[in-house]
């Protein structure tokens, strides 16, 4: 889910609707907005689906007075339906907030203020939270100022068991909005006579750079031109102001008919970010400022675990491969929300690594404070500077991929297998690898941007090829060693986009079960590297067509028979530590055109929501 919030001289309901549009990608089950207007009445609007019918609802005479917040919601507790949309209000109409997060205790909570006459209008945990606020409020039994507001979210947040990023107005409060966090991101935008709340810095970007992360169990109270911040048992805490670097053409939209699109060309910029200034050809290694570990320390690590979801916990499953090949270091990858409730032994030489593009993923972070907890070293591989995991970890990469707006991650990606070769090579160097081996690898990824680009020349024959094969309901992805997870991620991509089922297995595997599937309606994807695994692969593809599966094979080989498959797309040979990156690249474009083809929303594909900020 995604919130805004704003205070300020300009009118809240235009910059509340451009921040709510930046930050859809979060969920657009459902979206709302409460505006304080010039009678200091409070204007609730409130509609199922995305945020454009949220603006076509909102009343053009809405007489604003420059306060108010919004959300856009990726349903929890409650069905998409207009009451269970946010903002959501007390029954006594003193509290109107806008909340993520998870309230865990909330039917106790209700069942207590229920015995006390509140009432309920709706199935969400985040309404109650609005009544018990107001129903402290009441409680204190004296004139409503900054500061019994204040205390009335003090005494509600310490009963309450959950996360929560919120922002809250109070109708007997003019002037004034409230934000607390905890477990939630939320991040204070300071500008010039204005201040925003945002879960976000994508929202606040168009209106100020500055920007305040807050921490959990923080409380922050914002007027047009002040703001201040205390944690829960009231102390002062000095903020520290950080200025966003994120120009605000990299999450226009500009030539391109969908962000997925536009972010799959960027990959030759992204991945160039990537690597800038952590090449070093002398010494035939990969250098990185951030990751807070001596020689000594690299030297010990004996074990790595890599933790993530999604997208990101595939190219984890590469960097597995990488890491195992050119390090020699054992690798484990581990789902966060697995890994976080398990007892998984770790020695005390094990290294984690947790990789997420938003820095957001709740589960990647209860993993990584998991992993903290019990004394391990974390670095991060983040997208989103500044994000709470990002702030969190011991040291990291960042990946300087710009802002990926699409839900379906692709240039994300690419760039955490870069950046995780690029670590295979830097650990590497520190044991085994050699200095010519090293310098070979630093060349290759050299040449990444160039390769990259001629593999998006394919987009028009691809796009061919989509067409004829976007009529099939079922798909197989088959890739072994590093490609093995390319296969997975290609399956996952064509899922989320043109929700087709696909399923990604090693090639060997698919006669272990897989080719029980296979039949003229079930197309493979077949992905053949020209080397050692070239052969087996192929038969893998004979297997498959003997039993009149078609077949697509993505290979960097030109001596593959064309009547060994229906489709062959040949991508540039690299480096092996390069090459599953220029393996996906038809793996993204084959989805996108897919779901173009069939007229899905390829950037905000049914159900999902690009950062998931509950368990
Ligand atoms: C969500 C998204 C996925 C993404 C995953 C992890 O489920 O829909 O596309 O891979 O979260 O996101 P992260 O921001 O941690 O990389």
């Amino acid at each position: 889910c995604g919130i805004v919030g704003y205070i300020g001289k300009d009118n809240a309901t235009s910059i509340l609707l451009n921040g709510l549009k930046r930050l859809e990608y979060r969920g657009y089950d459902s979206a709302g907005m409460a505006i304080w207007q010039k009678d200091d009445s409070i204007a609730l609007t409130r509609r199922v689906g995305k945020v454009a019918n949220l603006a076509s609802a909102l009343p053009k005479d809405q007489d604003d007075a420059g306060l108010g917040i919004s959300h856009t919601r990726w349903a929890t507790h409650g069905g998409v339906t207009e009451p269970n949309t946010h903002p959501h209000s007390s029954c006594n109409g003193l509290i109107h907030l806008v909340h993520n997060g998870v309230i865990e205790n909330y039917e106790q909570l209700k069942s207590t203020l229920s015995a006390q006459g509140v009432t309920f209008s709706n199935e969400t945990d985040s309404e109650v939270l609005s009544n018990l606020i107001a129903f402290n409020l009441e409680q204190q039994d004296e004139p409503i100022t900054e500061k019994s507001v204040h205390k009335a979210i003090r005494t509600s947040l310490a009963n309450v068991e959950g996360t929560y990023g919120l922002a809250i107005i109070c109708s007997k409060l003019p002037g004034t909005l409230f934000g607390a966090r905890k477990g939630s991101p939320l991040i204070l935008g300071v500008g010039k006579k204005e201040m925003m709340l945002a879960s976000d810095a994508s929202a606040i970007r168009a209106r100020t750079r500055e920007v305040v992360y807050l921490d959990d169990n923080q409380i922050v109270t914002l007027t047009n031109d002040n703001f201040s911040i205390t944690t829960m048992e009231e102390d002062e805490v000095v903020p520290e102001i950080s200025t966003i670097s994120w120009k605000d053409e990299d999450a226009e939209l500009g030539e391109f008919e969908h962000y997925m699109l536009k972010e799959i060309h960027e990959q030759p910029t992204a991945l160039e970010n990537a690597f800038r200034g952590r090449l070093d050809l002398t010494e035939g290694t990969c250098k990185f400022g951030g990751l807070n570990l001596s020689r000594q320390d690299l030297r010990q690590i004996d074990r790595i675990l890599i933790v993530a979801c999604g997208t990101a916990w595939h190219s984890g499953l590469v960097g597995e491969y990488l890491i195992e090949k050119y390090a020699r270091i054992p690798v484990e990858v581990e789902y966060a929300s697995e890994f976080r409730y398990r007892n998984a032994p770790m020695d005390k030489n094990t290294l984690v690594i947790v990789i997420s593009q938003s820095g957001e993923t709740i589960d990647t972070l209860e993993a990584q404070r998991e992993a903290q907890r019990k004394g391990y070293h974390v670095i991060g591989i983040i997208n989103n500077v500044g994000s709470t995991i990002a702030r969190e970890n011991d040291g990291g990469i960042y990946q300087h991929s710009g802002p990926e707006i699409g839900v379906a991650s692709t240039k994300a990606f690419t760039s955490q297998v870069l950046i995780l070769s690029m670590l295979s090579c830097y650990l590497g160097r520190t044991r085994d690898l050699s200095y010519a081996e090293g310098c070979k690898m630093v060349k290759a990824i050299q040449e990444l941007p160039a390769l990259i680009k001629q593999s998006l020349s394919l987009a028009d024959s691809i796009k061919a090829i989509a067409k004829d094969f976007a009529k099939y309901q079922d798909f197989l992805f088959l890739g072994r060693l590093e490609m093995f997870p390319i296969a997975l991620e290609g399956a996952l991509k064509l899922k989320e986009i043109s929700y087709i089922h696909a399923e990604g297995y090693p090639s060997a595997e698919m006669k272990h079960g897989p080719i029980a599937l296979i039949s003229e309606e079930c197309p493979s994807i077949v992905i053949v590297p020209d080397d050692e695994t070239l052969k087996k692969n192929l038969s893998s593809v004979q297997e498959v067509r003997a039993r009149k599966g078609k077949v697509i094979i993505i290979t960097d080989s030109h001596d593959i028979p064309s009547s060994l498959a229906d489709e062959i797309i040949i991508v540039p040979k690299a480096h092996n530590c390069i090459q599953p990156i220029l393996m996906t690249i038809p793996t993204q474009l084959l989805s996108y055109y897919i779901a173009v083809e069939l007229g899905k929303d390829v950037d905000k594909p049914r159900n999902l929501a690009k950062s998931v900020t509950v368990e």
